[in-house]
């Protein structure tokens, strides 16, 4: 595959055509997840009933209730800013973290792009544990963070909350991650008193999204973007939107490790 990486994160892929990929093209597409987070798919032309296709190579589908799918495609939701009288809000979250197996894997496809903004910024979650002052790896280690949902209608069966380990091995890569999610969501830290555990998300939280572990997608047409949830956080731009924006976004649920997978 014809690659070229960003910093610190994410790469673009330009030639592949994505209604036709195959096993081997899944392969490398995941391995460039697993190694730069986010991968960027330009000039495509697939669609909708092309992008599940897709997704589903890469393993079962899953939708979050609460969000409104696409006219014809259950396994899609719409992400826009049609019709709305104040720009919607967004904050640096992994999608349904509140699940014990959250998605593995993202992907959005640009239907309408704004003329001015709405990129989606993403951060580098290894290079932030990485870079993590070693006093607070110390502390946080063997510690779990307690996820939960918020801004959701869900119904009494879903699951609402989840403990995750605070560092986790990358299923694919075996690469240390900072795994958390938006403040609000991360709701505590075992073994730390609840101030505490406010004090150390902002902490995490902040030491994650700095600007130098960032990198930001400016949406061009016909762009498909896929990324892996166990190594970004993400969030919409939404300040200085120019025009519709609309994208369509499916997710591939969280499975076993690889490992796990060649052990069974
Ligand atoms: C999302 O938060 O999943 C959507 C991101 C975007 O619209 O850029």
């Amino acid at each position: 595959m014809r690659t070229s990486a960003s910093h610190p994160l994410g790469v673009t892929v330009t030639d592949v055509r994505l209604e036709d990929v195959g096993p081997a093209e899944v392969a490398g597409l995941t391995d460039l997840m697993a190694t730069h987070g986010v991968v960027v798919l330009p000039d495509q032309t697939l669609d909708d009933g092309q992008f599940v296709e897709l997704l589903q190579r890469f393993g079962e589908l899953t939708f979050t209730t609460g969000e409104t799918p696409v006219d014809g495609f259950p396994d899609l939701n719409v992400v826009s800013n049609v019709g709305r009288t104040t720009p919607p809000r967004s904050t640096f979250h992994v999608d349904s973290s509140y699940l014990g197996r959250p998605p593995a894997y993202t992907a959005l496809r640009a239907v309408t792009v704004p003329a001015e903004g709405g990129e989606t910024v993403f951060t580098d979650q290894y290079r932030a544990y990485e870079t993590l002052r070693p006093e607070l790896r110390e502390r946080l280690e063997g510690r779990t963070i307690t996820h939960v949902v918020t801004g959701l209608d869900l119904t009494e069966d879903d699951e609402t909350s989840a403990e995750h380990p605070v560092f986790r091995a990358h299923p694919v890569s075996g690469r240390t991650t900072l795994f958390l999610s938006t403040p609000a969501r991360c709701v505590a830290v075992s073994g730390m008193s609840a101030a505490e555990s406010a004090e150390v998300v902002r902490e995490l939280f902040d030491h994650s999204t700095r600007e130098d572990n960032t990198v930001r997608h400016a949406w061009s047409p016909g762009d498909v973007v896929m990324w892996d949830n166990a190594c970004v956080l993400h969030k919409a731009d939404h300040s200085g939107v120019v025009g519709d924006r609309v994208m369509h976004r499916g997710m591939v649920a969280g499975g076993p490790t690889r490992a796990a997978a060649a052990r069974s």
